[in-house]
């Protein structure tokens, strides 16, 4: 079944002064979708979101929202948005319920918005309680039912599980899993743990300094296992294997390991090794956990902090 594409962002870059914080990064999210976006701090996952929000002026891409460009139909395009970017913010001296107030009002939406988000996020019971004695995790979810009083088509939602403990955690898992099926919402999460979004994104997007470097369902990312080989001449092994235009995988240390993206490109390197009389003692498949994966991909972030 193919969905029809809610949000694209089109070789998008962002660039502050000397340094790129998101890079030529094109994504896509479909139609009641939940899009985990995950990376490292620093990563460029806000930067992102505040440009699909218009918030940021990208230097170059763009951001179509809906099928329309974001640039020239931002207010007609941002109605259908709700979001969380970074904080939560709202007034702390007032109750839950005022803070959703103002925003209905400021919105024009009908009062039963205000009622059915405080119910949603769990928040009824303490609706007259002032937000400033509110625990992180209701300021949290306070900020969420911010999101999503106007219910939104679109929910840009920035790491809004941050400082909450492992119940709060799978708490707001649940919450946000029910919003496709129960509200018709397309969802963009972002998060710096795979552990997070795995049980909840259909798809997930990964990005490190900026640049996109995997886009797709986390089965896809589970399957891109790999061969190592082991041989009594790795080095030269190593050359004839790329001399032959075989994929390796760069893992720094001076094993050989290929991509196994096919049966048969496995056998074709071995044969070549055993032609050109290199030994082979050993070949075995190295599968990751989706953790490892997803740390070697994201690993040696120091840059973007
Ligand atoms: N206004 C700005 N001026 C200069 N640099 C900025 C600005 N905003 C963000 N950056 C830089 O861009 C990079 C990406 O930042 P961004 O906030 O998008 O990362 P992130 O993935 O959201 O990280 P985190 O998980 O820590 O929230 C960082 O190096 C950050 O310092
Ligand atoms: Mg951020």
């Amino acid at each position: 079944m193919s969905r029809t594409i809610v949000l694209q962002t089109k070789s998008l870059s962002k660039k502050f002064s000397d340094f790129y914080s998101v890079s030529d990064l094109s994504i896509s999210v479909k139609e009641r979708e939940i899009y985990g976006f995950l990376g490292p701090n620093g990563a460029g996952k806000s930067t992102t979101m505040k440009m699909i929000l218009g918030l940021l002026r990208p230097s170059t891409g763009k951001v179509q929202l809906f099928n329309q460009e974001l640039s020239g139909n931002k207010q007609e395009i941002l109605k259908d948005i709700g979001s969380l970017i970074e904080e939560p913010s709202y007034y702390a001296n007032l109750t839950g319920l005022e803070n959703l107030q103002i925003m209905q009002r400021l919105l024009g939406l009908p009062e039963k918005n205000v009622r059915e988000s405080l119910r949603i996020v769990r928040l009824t019971e303490h609706q007259n309680k002032l937000v400033k004695n509110y625990s992180l995790g209701m300021k949290q979810r306070l900020g969420i039912a911010l999101a999503i009083v106007k219910f939104p088509k679109l929910l840009i939602l920035d790491e809004p599980t941050n400082g909450l403990d492992p119940a709060g955690i799978q708490e707001i898992r649940e919450l946000i899993k029910s919003f496709p099926k129960e509200y018709g919402m397309t969802v963009l999460i972002s998060s710096h743990l795979l552990s997070e979004v795995e049980q909840m994104a259909t798809t997930v997007g990964i990005i490190n300094h900026g640049t996109l470097l995997f886009q797709g369902a986390l089965a896809e990312l589970e399957e891109a296992s790999r061969i190592e080989v082991q041989t009594n001449q790795d080095a030269r092994a190593i050359r004839l294997l790329e001399q032959h235009g075989f994929s390796l995988f760069d893992n720094q240390s001076n094993k050989i390991q290929l991509i196994d993206d096919h049966k048969e490109k496995v056998a074709n390197a071995v044969e070549l090794l055993v032609e050109n009389k290199v030994r082979i003692y050993q070949v075995t498949p190295v599968r990751k956990s989706l953790e490892q994966v997803f740390l070697e991909m994201t690993s040696g972030n120091q840059g973007g902090l």
